[in-house]
């Protein structure tokens, strides 16, 4: 699929509040800093359309983009911001949460992890609570640039064994760099694959 267009629509806290449409929505969630926001930039061909920072805890809103006028790409708050206070952390888990489990057009998430590191607690409780409340979910691993590919491989590996022992199907993977633009077409091609289905 190519992207013709992308459009910035809204920022919300809630999922009620996000644009009233029947188009399905594609939603990246992972860690803060994973570089949810980058890769949205990466598949759209835009620099800032998503705002992105070197410091963890840039996106705090539900942000909807229209692609091509008839899908939408969901940028997420990250989980584990770490150095948010109490209350913060608490108010983003909510955003998160509630988005996930009640936004009817949620059609495929991706759960980014970083290729640089072996699985993390904090990833792998995540997927178990998306799947103690029967969300899907596919695996996209970022910033494959910073590392040889053979890391990047064992990387996918390790996770693999881990989720081996917890899931009886492992979810689709992707390995992605926004710096490279490695994994675009792989990710819009899927997009473009579940949309067709809907039709
Ligand atoms: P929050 O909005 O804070 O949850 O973070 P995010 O997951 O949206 O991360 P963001 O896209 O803002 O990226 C965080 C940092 O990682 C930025 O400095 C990006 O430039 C960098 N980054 C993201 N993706 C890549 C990549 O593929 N390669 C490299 N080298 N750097 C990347
Ligand atoms: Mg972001």
């Amino acid at each position: 699929m190519e992207i013709k267009t992308a459009e910035f629509v809204i920022s919300n806290t809630d999922y009620n509040k996000c644009p009233d449409s029947r188009l399905p929505e594609y939603a990246f969630i992972g860690r803060s800093n994973v570089g949810k926001s980058s890769l949205i930039n990466m598949l759209c061909n835009r620099k800032d359309l998503a705002m992105t920072s070197s410091k963890p805890g840039k996106t705090l809103l539900i942000n909807h983009f229209l692609m091509n006028g008839n899908w939408h790409l969901v940028d997420l708050p990250g989980y584990g911001y770490a150095t948010a206070g109490k209350k913060m952390r608490e108010q983003l888990k909510d955003i998160i949460e509630g988005y996930i489990l009640y936004r009817e057009q949620l059609t495929s998430l991706f759960v980014l992890v970083d290729s640089r590191h072996e699985p993390q607690k904090i990833d792998l409780d995540f997927m178990e609570w998306l799947g103690e409340n029967g969300v899907p979910f596919s695996l996209v691993f970022t910033k494959l640039d910073k590392q040889s590919h053979v890391k990047s491989v064992e990387s996918v590996r390790a996770y693999k064994e881990v989720l081996s022992k917890v899931w009886e199907e492992l979810p689709p993977i992707f390995l992605t760099s926004s710096e490279k633009r490695t994994g675009k077409d792989e990710l819009l091609n899927y997009i473009a694959e579940i949309n067709a289905t809907l039709k």
